[in-house]
């Protein structure tokens, strides 16, 4: 079944999220409340995207309208890269829980191997260099009390999961990284499928138009174009489908209730397993490097180092 997949805590996560990243917060209750409507049951948060509050709103609606239950949706939310410190992760999902107006979060992550100092914005002079291990045993603690049901990362390479694996009580559940067609994370997928973490796409239609990405587009990839065509289906129902044909989870973004509506138009056709083939002839390419944190003080020296190759 592609409408959920089951993490190795046991819970379903369901394959379709709403990506809240760079939707305005002024939308973002909108676009939450259009998508729980039209069958969305996951939603992809974090503090860092600056519409956590609204979120919880939007949540808040949803339950006391009667439109569902608590245990009804699947609620992702993100370590902030200044509380990596051991002693102030419990705050950090602590804050996170109260913006969202919940007293649990399905699936809490750390955001990506980047630290910044406590307090401060997240710009290069802010970096310092992580300590994943003192923050996964915190992240492991929260796993304990019950506060996030499930524990996971985010952008993390193959070498960052391994070096995680090698010291955690606790396997992560999932890794959210940037998966697409011109991204499709082969090695990345088959380390994490064989260790039981389940992948998790962000930017599943390349982002179009997001500063800081660049590269060849996934939408007008004409592999995608030609595949949509036959299938009469939109160049991102096709970037969508393949991404839960090849055992991902998928998290579009978007404030536009069409397109909300249209990417989760994807459960009743499938795209033949000839046409899955033709992905692998894309050209591949990662579209977010996040260049800036390549600095000394953050002990990332290049993109080679910060991704280990996977660049
Ligand atoms: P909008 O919010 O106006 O719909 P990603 O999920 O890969 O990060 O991509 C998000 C971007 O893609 C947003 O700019 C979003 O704009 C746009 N987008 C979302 N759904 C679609 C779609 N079905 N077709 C074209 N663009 C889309």
């Amino acid at each position: 079944m592609v409408e959920s997949f089951v993490l190795n805590t046991g819970a379903r996560m369901p394959s379709v999220g709403l990506g809240t990243w760079q939707i305005e917060p002024e939308a973002v209750c909108n676009a939450i409340y259009a998508a729980v409507k039209s069958g969305y049951r996951h939603i992809d948060s974090a503090v860092a995207y600056r519409n956590q509050k609204e979120v919880g709103l939007a949540l808040k609606k949803l339950f006391e309208d009667g439109v569902v239950k608590r245990e009804d949706l699947f609620i992702t939310s993100k370590l902030w890269s200044g509380n990596h410190a051991p002693e102030d992760v419990d705050d950090d999902i602590s804050s996170a829980l109260e913006d969202l107006q919940l007293d649990y979060i399905d699936l809490y992550l750390i955001h990506g191997p980047i630290r910044i100092k406590k307090g401060t914005m997240l710009i290069p002079e802010n970096l310092i260099p992580t300590d994943i291990p003192a923050t996964w045993r915190a992240m492991e603690k929260l796993y304990e009390s019950g506060k996030a049901r499930a524990i996971g990362v985010s952008n993390f390479s193959c070498k960052k999961v391994e070096d995680l694996l090698a010291i955690a009580r606790v396997t992560p559940a999932v890794n959210q990284v940037e998966c697409h067609p011109v991204w499709q994370q082969a090695k990345l997928r088959k380390l994490c499928q064989s260790m039981g973490i389940h992948l998790s796409a962000y930017s599943p239609l390349g982002s179009p138009g997001s500063p800081g990405y660049c590269g060849p587009s996934v939408l007008s990839n004409p592999i995608v174009i030609y595949i949509a065509e036959k299938l009469q289906k939109t160049p991102a129902q096709v970037a969508l489908r393949w991404g839960l044909q090849m055992g991902q989870s998928v998290l579009p973004k978007s404030a536009d209730e069409t397109r909300i509506k249209a990417n989760f138009n994807i459960f009743d056709w499938s795209i033949p397993e000839d046409f899955m083939a033709k992905f692998f002839g894309i050209k591949q390419a990662r579209l977010l490097k996040i260049e800036f944190a390549v600095q000394p003080q953050s002990g990332y020296n290049s993109l080679e180092d910060l991704w280990d190759g996977e660049v």
